[in-house]
């Protein structure tokens, strides 16, 4: 496995798989990795003949110092799950490699269309900094294809917009969300949960999955009341609410009386961590 940190020892590396005509899969990461990521490096290693594994933990999409100072940081760890996978290379870049100058100054790339809702408005900037270090992986990199979680949905929304939108060559591929035997979605965050809210982290999953059964099965006129009363079950168990409602799953809009295309999206605080999931009621992207 051959460890990167220099731009420009990765651009060398770079012209050389590309004369060899070999596909490359790109799983960029802020490291911290877990089995969601695992997954995503098996499925990249089935579309391309060399992974490249990014570990930036992006400042640029914090909007919280405290946040990007708490981020845990675990390359040592990280590097010897990339190898036991043979992953090909690892590209952990230094932030004055990536951003030279202020980042305030920074030439940015933004989605206007879905970055300032939801977890965008929550977290003004967030998709902005997303948007902006995927380009540069992705004009770096030149990967024939990427590959991302879907439990970062609007993320994921956000990602394949920019790829059209700016004319990348690349292809997007997304992995449904892993999670644990009790339903908890895998994330990083799931670290900063004490032993009580491990506890009462797997509700969030239980009562999402409760809810579409609940949307599928009643009429349309009630979405509202559904939502309503899962909500109050949520702030029983212990959990804060930022986003719980319905969307469009395309526009991520209030969704038609009729719509086939909707997904439920959870974005709530348990203690001091924000816990994210989602899943889709009707239709598959
Ligand atoms: O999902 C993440 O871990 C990050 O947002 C990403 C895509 C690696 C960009 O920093």
């Amino acid at each position: 496995m051959y460890i990167i940190n220099k731009i420009h020892i990765l651009r060398k590396e770079i012209i050389l798989i590309k004369k060899t005509d070999k596909k490359i899969g790109l799983v960029p990461t802020m490291g911290n990795l877990h089995d969601g990521h695992i997954k995503l490096i098996l499925l990249a290693q089935k579309y391309s003949d060399i992974v490249i594994v990014s570990i930036f933990v992006n400042p640029m999409q914090f909007n919280c110092l405290l946040d990007l100072k708490k981020y845990p940081r675990t390359f040592k760890e990280d590097c010897e799950i990339l190898k036991q996978y043979n992953v090909d290379i690892v590209f952990s870049p230094n932030i004055n490699d990536i951003y030279p100058n202020d980042i305030k100054n920074q030439t940015f790339v933004e989605v206007p269309k879905l970055s300032n809702i939801l977890e965008g408005a929550a977290r003004p900037g967030h998709f902005k900094g997303v948007t902006t270090i995927i380009s540069k992986l992705f004009n770096l990199i030149q990967p024939d294809f990427s590959f991302f979680g879907e439990k970062d949905y609007q993320q994921l929304l956000i990602i394949k917009i920019l790829v059209k939108e700016l004319n990348y060559m690349i292809q997007i591929i997304s992995l449904p969300t892993i999670r644990l035997k009790n339903g908890l979605a895998l994330s990083s965050r799931n670290n900063n949960l004490n032993s009580k809210e491990k506890k009462i982290a797997p509700y969030l999953y239980k009562i999402i999955k409760k809810t579409c059964e609940n949307l599928i099965k009643e009429d349309n006129s009630i979405r509202q009341e559904i939502i309503n009363l899962s909500k109050n079950l949520l702030i029983k168990k212990g959990f804060s609410i930022d986003i719980f409602n319905i969307y469009d799953c395309r526009t991520l809009k209030t969704p038609s009386k009729n719509s086939k295309n909707i997904i439920l999206i959870a974005s709530v605080w348990l203690g001091k961590t924000r816990l994210l999931d989602n899943k889709k009621i009707f239709s598959t992207i």
